[in-house]
């Protein structure tokens, strides 16, 4: 019977068997706990023999259940190992990483060409004051030039910037001129009221530039921005300036480039001139100085407004501005500075 018991512990296979095994052999019911009580109805003498041997017995069978239990747990333990198994020496799951977004990639190499030449950068409200956005600008409220410019207004005083225009007005306000001159570019989003198609967005971006000191004359302007074209577009591009009209300028400017699809000799993309416009200019009107508290007859300067977008299409053959709004990472990801 002992040794046939022993067949059935080595015999079970799982935890649960063997429990119920244990309880089976070991328990209350069990053979042995029957033997031991059943040992009264032997002869004194022959108690203590038979009383040693079952005690072995159940020792016996009690350590051949531990190690088979130890056995079985190591079993489930080895599954485990087998199964969960990682291969260290597999390459990972790439990590997809985000990057600054094309128009934002324009913007930071404008900033940092401006820095280079001693700019500060500021950015301003994009909900903005009527006073800021027009008034100041040389536009009060009856001023047909309002028109050029579709505005989101939220209460009459108070409106989405149509222009980054607004932070000449203030920063001249605030400017000390006894701590020298005011140099000053500032990036930002503006919004006005047009239906969005391939060329035009309610939404866009345009960094602002101002210089006031003594004796700033144009030829500063077009030579700020020929560097302006030359880093973003490279050497060969060239800048040409065309008369124009902005309330908060004058003279005022348009600022073309050489065109890029034909390298200026003439094609249909611009409109067979070789130039292609990309900013406003001109010089600071005395009106902007005089409201924001300056002397025009001290104190003068160019100021420009051009726009990110506009470049972003250029440098890299867009078609469709709104495509730098819908976020479709497809887009995105082709201005990849990894490439
Ligand atoms: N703010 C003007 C516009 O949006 C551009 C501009 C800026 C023109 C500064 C001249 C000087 O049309």
């Amino acid at each position: 019977i002992r040794q046939e018991r022993r067949e059935s512990i080595k015999e079970v296979g799982d935890l649960k068997g063997l429990d119920a095994l244990r309880v089976e052999l070991l328990g209350k019911k069990g053979p042995i706990t029957q033997a031991l009580r059943g040992m009264k109805d032997l002869p004194a003498e022959e108690r203590p023999q038979f009383g040693q041997f079952a005690n072995h017995v159940r020792d016996e069978l009690q350590s051949a259940i531990e190690a088979k239990r130890d056995e079985l747990k190591q079993a489930v333990l080895n599954k485990r190992l087998q199964e969960e198994k990682i291969d260290v020496t597999l390459p990972g799951k790439p990590v997809a990483q985000g990057q600054p977004h094309v128009i934002q990639q324009i913007v930071d190499q404008i900033e940092d060409l401006f820095i280079g030449m001693g700019y500060q950068v500021l950015s301003g409200p994009e909900v903005e004051e009527d006073k800021y956005n027009f008034e100041m600008m040389n536009l009060p409220k009856d001023h047909p030039a309002r028109d050029m410019q579709d505005t989101f207004y939220i209460t009459k005083e108070i409106l989405m910037r149509t222009q980054t225009s607004p932070m000449q007005a203030r920063t001249l306000e605030k400017h000390d001129f006894s701590q020298g001159p005011l140099k000053m570019i500032s990036p930002g989003v503006v919004y006005r009221r047009d239906t969005d198609d391939p060329t035009h967005s309610h939404q866009f971006h345009q960094v602002e530039g101002i210089v006031i000191d003594k004796h700033i004359t144009m030829a500063d302007l077009k030579g700020t921005l020929q560097l302006v074209a030359h880093e973003l577009f490279g050497d060969r591009f060239d800048i040409r300036l065309r008369p124009s009209y902005f309330p908060f300028t004058e003279p005022s400017v348009e600022a073309d480039i050489t065109c890029f699809n034909c390298g200026g000799k003439g094609c249909a993309v611009c409109k067979y001139t070789g130039w292609i416009e990309v900013l406003g200019a001109g010089m600071v009107h005395p009106n902007v100085l005089k409201i924001a508290g300056v002397d025009p007859e001290v104190y003068g300067g160019f100021a420009f407004g051009l726009g990110p977008d506009r470049f972003a299409m250029l440098k890299y053959g867009v078609d469709d501005i709104r495509n730098f709004y819908l976020n479709d990472v497809r887009f995105l990801t082709q201005f990849s500075k990894k490439g």
